[in-house]
């Protein structure tokens, strides 16, 4: 009889403990997190893209996003990066190119992002999709396609990268190296 108050109260336990960790995760994931235009490689010859991303729960995306930055500047791009939230410009006229990087959340785009892309025109400017995501992320970016094509942007690559995928950073990095107006 014990024994089963105990195995009851372990149950309880672990499964207050899951509906807990999903709560929290599911907070972090929805918070809106504001950071302030930051330039890399202030002098690039090339041009300027900008980055508009959004930082996830496990840093992946932030990664990915960073390494296809790192390819943009050792082919000296001027680089101006910031988070998808309420206060992400919209004035895109100054870009030669924009670069859009989200993770796939139930399916879609961070919301974020598609809130984002409801307010922006991108005038027809070219526009590059990173998506990460746990699966194969195929009908995600179709969301994010339409949504960066509503918003008057001309796709000019879709990478998608999986969440584990050996070298996905290399992957990105030369991506980033290989962009061109
Ligand atoms: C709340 C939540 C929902 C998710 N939904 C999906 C999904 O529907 N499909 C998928 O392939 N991955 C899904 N993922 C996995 C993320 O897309 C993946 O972990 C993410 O791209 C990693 O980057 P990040 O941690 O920087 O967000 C989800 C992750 C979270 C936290």
């Amino acid at each position: 009889m014990r024994k089963r108050r105990f195995c009851m109260l372990l149950l309880v336990i672990t499964i207050t403990g899951l509906f807990a960790t999903a709560g929290i995760v599911l907070a972090l994931n929805s918070r809106e997190i504001v950071r302030a235009v930051e330039v890399r490689n202030p002098t690039g010859s090339k041009g300027t893209v900008f980055v508009v991303f959004r930082p996830g729960v496990t840093g992946f995306n932030e990664d990915i996003v960073n390494a296809f930055i790192r390819g943009l500047i050792a082919s000296d791009w001027r680089v101006e990066v910031t988070t998808s939230s309420q206060q992400t410009p919209t004035n895109v006229t100054a870009y030669n190119i924009i670069v859009l990087g989200t993770p796939t959340n139930g399916g879609k785009p961070h919301q974020s992002m598609l809130d984002y892309l409801a307010r922006v025109n991108f005038g027809g400017k070219s526009v590059i999709l990173i998506l990460t995501s746990g699966g194969d992320g195929l009908d995600s970016m179709g969301y994010f396609r339409d949504a960066t094509i509503n918003a008057n942007g001309t796709v000019l690559t879709e990478l998608r990268f999986q969440l584990f995928e050996a070298g996905a950073a290399d992957r990105a990095y030369t991506a980033g190296t290989e962009v061109a107006v």
